[in-house]
C-alpha cells in the first residue's frame, strides 16, 4: 500500500515538473483597497499548453489573469506584492516596459470587443502601431491571422466591411485574430465563450486546441466541462487562493482537496 502511494506520488511529481514554464508566479498578493483579492498565489504556467482557471464568482480569476499582462494596475486602488516572472524577467521590473510585455502577452475578453472599423483594419491595427506600413506585408499578416483564428473563409470576401456586421461568435474569432496579429507568445482569455452560442463556443474551443501548438494559453472559464475538454492543467481558485493546481484529468477525476471535490461535483459555486 505504502509503496503504491509512494510510486503514485513520485509519478505525479515527475509529471508536475514536466514542462517549461512561461510564467512563474511567486507569493503574489493583491489588494483592492482593503479587500485582499489574491492571496499568496504560487504556481507555474506551462509553455504551449492550455491552463484553465476555474472557481466561483468573485474568487479572483479575472483579477489573476489581468496581473499577467499588468492590466489590473489600471485600477488605481490596486496594491500588489510578490513576483511574476515571464520568461526569466520580472514583469514588475521598471526596466521591463508594460508595452513590451503586452506585445508578448495578448488578451481576449469575455465580450467580443472589435473596434468600429473594418474587419481588415481590426486585424491590421496592432501591426500598424508596430510600424508596419507596407500594404503587401499588412495583407499577409491580416490573412495569416484570420486563418489562424479559423475565420478567414467566412470573411475573405468582406474584409472592408464593418466588423460590427459579424455575428458574436465571428466577432470573438476576429478578436482572437487581432490578438494573433501582434504575434504574441501567450494568449490570455477571460471567459471567451460565455457570450457565445453553443456552435460558436465549439468553434472557439477547437481553435484553442489548434492554437496551443504555437501559443501558451491561459483561459478563465465558468464552465467546468469546458475546462475538462480543452485544458491540460487546471487551477481551482477559491476566495483569492489557489486551492489546487494540477493536470486537468487528475483535478477532475481525483482531486486531492475536499473543497475542489465539492466544487467540481456542484456542491457550491
Ligand atoms: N475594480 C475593482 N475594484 C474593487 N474591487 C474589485 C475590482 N475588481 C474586482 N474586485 C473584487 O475582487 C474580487 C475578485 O474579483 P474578480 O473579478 O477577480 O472575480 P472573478 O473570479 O473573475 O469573478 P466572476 O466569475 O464573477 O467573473 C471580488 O471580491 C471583487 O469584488
Ligand atoms: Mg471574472
Amino acid at each position: 500500500m505504502d509503496i503504491t502511494i509512494n510510486k503514485q506520488m513520485v509519478q505525479k511529481n515527475e509529471k508536475e515538473k514536466d514542462f517549461t514554464p512561461v510564467f512563474k508566479i511567486n507569493n503574489l498578493n493583491l489588494w483592492y483597497g482593503q479587500d485582499h483579492a489574491l492571496k499568496d498565489i504560487k504556481f507555474d504556467i506551462p509553455e504551449k499548453q492550455v491552463t484553465a482557471i476555474i472557481g466561483p464568482s468573485g474568487c479572483g480569476k479575472s483579477t489573476f489573469i489581468k496581473t499577467l499582462n499588468r492590466m489590473v494596475e489600471m485600477v488605481p486602488i490596486v496594491r500588489m506584492s510578490g513576483e511574476i516572472v515571464y520568461r526569466e524577467k520580472n514583469i514588475f521590473d521598471p526596466k521591463y516596459g508594460v508595452e513590451e510585455l503586452r506585445t508578448q502577452v495578448g488578451m481576449v475578453f469575455q465580450k467580443p470587443n472589435p473596434f468600429p472599423k473594418s474587419i481588415y483594419e481590426n486585424v491590421a491595427y496592432g501591426p500598424r502601431i508596430h510600424g508596419i506600413k507596407n500594404k503587401k506585408v499588412l495583407d499577409e499578416v491580416v490573412e495569416k491571422s484570420l486563418r489562424g483564428a479559423a475565420i478567414w473563409d467566412e470573411v475573405k470576401d468582406r474584409l472592408h466591411e464593418n466588423a460590427y456586421g459579424l455575428s458574436g461568435g465571428q466577432q470573438q474569432r476576429l478578436c482572437i485574430a487581432r490578438c494573433l496579429a501582434i504575434e504574441p507568445d501567450v494568449i490570455l482569455m477571460d471567459e471567451p465563450t460565455s457570450a457565445l452560442d453553443p456552435i460558436s463556443t465549439l468553434k472557439v474551443e477547437e481553435l484553442v486546441q489548434e492554437l496551443k501548438k504555437d501559443y501558451s494559453i491561459v483561459i478563465v472559464t465558468h464552465n467546468m466541462q469546458q475546462a475538462a475538454r480543452i485544458s491540460d492543467r487546471t487551477a481551482f481558485f477559491l476566495n483569492g487562493e489557489v486551492v489546487e493546481y494540477t493536470d486537468t484529468s487528475t483535478l477532475f477525476s481525483n482531486p486531492s482537496d475536499k473543497r475542489t471535490e465539492d466544487y467540481i461535483t456542484g456542491r457550491f459555486g
